[in-house]
């Protein structure tokens, strides 16, 4: 479909003559109301006349367009726009284009020269916007193009009053677009190269005669289409050709240390690194930009950066680490600990199964296996250190996470850490460093962790790509997930999570996360891989941290407080794989992640596995199952709760049973409630058959320890309905 400005009012300034006059000409042929500014001067910004514009008008009609002429200088932006206004009643388009040179070598350029070049120019485009803005903003839609110049861009002899206007002019438009953006108002800037009166002194005729303005226009005119979506965009357009240009930025290095004056030598030793366009990144806004300050602040300051070699050596060997131990540390810490944690990965009272977790005095109150990561995470500052690395803190990225337990983490202890580099990656664009930490109480090992850091740009010194010493991430099946925990994370998640331990600002301080390019404080990595690994616990071990073996993960993308956690679980053998994602963007920000459990089996001691076949229970639920696919919605309407069961055998958990009685018409699954029942029975299978034989009354078996209830208690009162007439059975 061509493009048209049908209802459009566009005003051109500088439309005498040269590109102005095409991009004139071009919207009036496609429909637009054209308003034609030209004060009819000399190339310099001397004399006056209405005979430019008005011939330009006259081709307008002559072909059945519409147009009105303005004899303005552009220094009178409001008559201008008023003109629009008088004549169509409205402004959608403004293209500031009008135009002078006064080209002196810099020594010679007179207050003159550069005053007048700026008011045309600059001071001209911003007085034409401004009148327009207020229109545009009411009516939410508005088109802006400044004419900057490859002077401007890249600089040229004898031009620095028409070179700093020009690219003062990319500075207005980055600006306006930002700006203009929620009310679709778009601003763009054009670099043109063409013949015309204001080229023809510099360029040979025939190239005049070539580079025609009607190779331009078309650029300006889909710019300011309603369909252009483009907004903040330079351009270089001339001969036919468009291209787009952007900033690019060296990888650059931090030559400051913390606590030490920076110094002129320290740069001068990291020229050629800060001058080095490999890996060079381009930022695209200013949070970008402000993100590697914040970084490089929030590293050095909190002495997690090392700076430059203070040598002037950069790094060196970095194979040459692998091997190398760090120096051995200690974490000492109580029930307190533990309990900020789960409450850090979001465990609450609210959940009667979180007790465990919370309570202290709680009959089994367990440390939660990842706490084993916060025992182990000072290691990490300690790879500063390593001769050989010399790593920038600034570029560290927190990549993957493995964690093993070898026994359940005591809830109080003295654990001692030793770290060594397991290996080093030459990944071309980074390096992985890979640290390897085992902790120990009292000489036992007790959990084995593998940090996986990767250090952006510090690739290519010829290292080796993969390690066999990696312990690498599992894609999940290719099938739907066995099961979804959803979980909301609270506003205060961050917050809460900090105090075990990882300080970072970006996790608390609105304005530090709004420099680093976000939009406020993100959640910790390693709270989102918590919430993970307690869903998996719950789902598929019942909260038994025995049966906890291992975790692996892979960070992707960053969560905000108070989003919403979805923890996608697949279950192959005792490999449960899982996916994280947050529920509200389907954004995936753990993958390739997987919990190894001990088979359930393994918790019991010495006794052998307890007998989970022929479970009498298993009979009684599967005719339950019957009865509710029969009498569902009564039962339902009746009971109206989700009812779990757990039935031990042994005294060892052997089956779980959900009965939802709360939706639709009712289900029984046999798997774990994941975090949905309102009440939670547990009971031994042999004791389950006395109540539902009615030789044991559920309240007597409840005062006697046999049943045991979680969640909400009045709801035992509601067994009956579910089990009556089951002695008939
Ligand atoms: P041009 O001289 O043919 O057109 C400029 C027009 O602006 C003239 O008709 C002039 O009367 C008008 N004008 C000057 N001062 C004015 C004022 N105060 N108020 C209203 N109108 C005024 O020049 P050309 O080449 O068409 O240039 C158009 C724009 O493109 C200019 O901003 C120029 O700096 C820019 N440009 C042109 C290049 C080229 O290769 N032609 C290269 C880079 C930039």
């Amino acid at each position: 479909m061509s493009l048209t400005f049908d209802g459009r009012v566009v005003l051109v300034t500088g439309a005498g003559g040269g590109l102005g006059r095409e991009y004139a000409l071009a919207f009036g042929q496609r429909g637009a109301a054209v308003i034609v500014n030209d004060l009819g001067g000399d190339i310099k910004g001397g004399g006056r006349s209405s005979a430019a514009a008005d011939k330009v008008v006259e081709e307008i009609r002559a072909k059945g367009g519409k147009a009105v002429a303005n004899y303005d200088s552009v220094e009178d932006g409001e008559k201008l726009i008023q003109t629009a206004l008088d004549a169509f009643g409205r402004i959608d388009i403004v293209v500031n284009n009008a135009g002078i040179l006064r080209d002196r070598s810099f020594a010679r350029t007179s207050d003159v020269d550069w005053d007048l070049i700026h008011r045309v120019h600059l001071r001209g485009s911003f007085l034409v916007t401004r009148a327009a803005w207020n229109h545009m903003k009411n009516q939410k839609f508005g088109r802006i193009i400044m004419t900057s110049s490859a002077a401007g861009i890249y600089g040229n002899f004898g031009q620095a009053n028409y070179s700093a206007a020009k690219l003062g002019l990319l500075g207005l438009s980055n600006t306006l677009a930002i700006e203009g953006q929620k009310y679709n108002i778009h601003c763009n800037t054009v670099a043109p190269t063409a013949g015309s009166r204001l080229t023809e002194t510099v360029m040979p005729p025939d190239l005049v005669e070539s580079l025609k303005a009607e190779y331009v226009a078309p650029l300006v005119l889909w710019l300011c289409h309603e369909a252009c979506q483009e907004n903040g965009g330079l351009f270089e357009v001339g001969a036919g050709w468009i291209g787009k240009l952007r900033w690019e930025r060296s990888l650059g290095r931090t030559v400051r240390q913390k606590n030490k004056s920076m110094t002129p030598e320290a740069v001068r030793d990291a020229w050629n690194e800060i001058c080095d366009f490999t890996d060079a990144t381009k930022p695209a806004s200013i949070q970008e930009s402000l993100q590697t300050l914040v970084e490089v602040l929030s590293k050095v300051d909190t002495g997690r950066g090392i700076g430059a070699n203070p040598t002037g050596a950069t790094a060196t060997n970095p194979s040459a680490a692998v091997g190398q131990t760090l120096p051995e540390m200690t974490f000492t810490y109580t029930h307190m600990n533990c309990i900020l944690y789960a409450l850090g990965v979001g465990m609450s009272t609210k959940d009667p199964d979180h007790l465990q977790f919370l309570y202290e005095g709680h009959q089994e109150f367990s440390c939660l296996p990842t706490f084993g990561v916060i025992v182990a995470q000072s290691a990490m500052t300690g790879l500063g250190s390593v001769p050989g690395l010399d790593i920038d803190f600034t570029r560290l990225l927190h990549g993957e996470q493995y964690l093993e337990l070898f026994k359940p983490l005591p809830t109080s202890g003295t654990l001692t850490s030793r770290a060594t580099v397991a290996d080093v990656l030459d990944k071309g664009s980074g390096m992985i460093v890979l640290l390897d930490v085992h902790t120990y109480s009292g000489g036992e090992l007790v959990c084995y962790n593998q940090f996986s850091v990767f250090i952006v740009g510090a690739g290519g010194f010829g290292g080796k790509r993969t390690s066999q010493k990696a312990v690498v991430t599992a894609p999940p099946p290719d099938r739907p997930a066995d099961a979804v925990i959803v979980e909301e994370t609270s506003r205060d998640q961050a917050a809460l999570y900090r105090l075990s331990g990882d300080w970072n600002p970006l996790h608390i301080d609105p304005s530090f996360a709004a420099m680093g390019g976000f939009k406020s404080p993100i959640l910790h990595g390693l709270c989102s891989f918590g919430f993970a690994a307690r869903h998996v616990l719950k789902q598929y071990a019942g909260n038994d941290v025995s049966r906890f073996k291992s975790i692996k993960v892979r960070f992707v993308k960053p969560v905000y407080p108070g989003q919403s956690l979805q923890t996608e679980m697949w279950k192959e053998a005792n490999r449960i794989h899982i996916q994280c994602k947050v529920k509200e963007t389907g954004t995936v920000v753990l993958s390739g992640a997987y919990i190894d459990l001990h088979a359930a089996a393994d918790a019991s001691v010495s006794a052998g596995p307890p007998q989970t076949d022929g479970l009498q229970s298993d009979l009684v639920f599967a005719e339950i199952g019957r009865r509710i696919r029969d009498l569902g919605e009564e039962l339902v309407k009746k009971v109206n709760a989700v009812l779990a069961w757990e039935i031990t055998k042994d005294g060892k958990r052997v089956r779980h049973w959900t009965m939802d009685l709360k939706s639709g018409r009712g289900a029984l699954l046999r798997e774990a409630d994941g975090g949905r029942a309102d009440v939670t029975f547990t009971v031994a299978d042999e004791d389950f058959m006395d109540v539902v034989m009615g030789k044991l009354n559920p309240q007597k078996a409840f005062f006697a320890g046999k049943l045991k209830v979680k969640g909400n208690i009045m709801l035992s009162q509601k067994l009956e309905a579910v089990l009556k007439d089951y002695a008939k059975l």
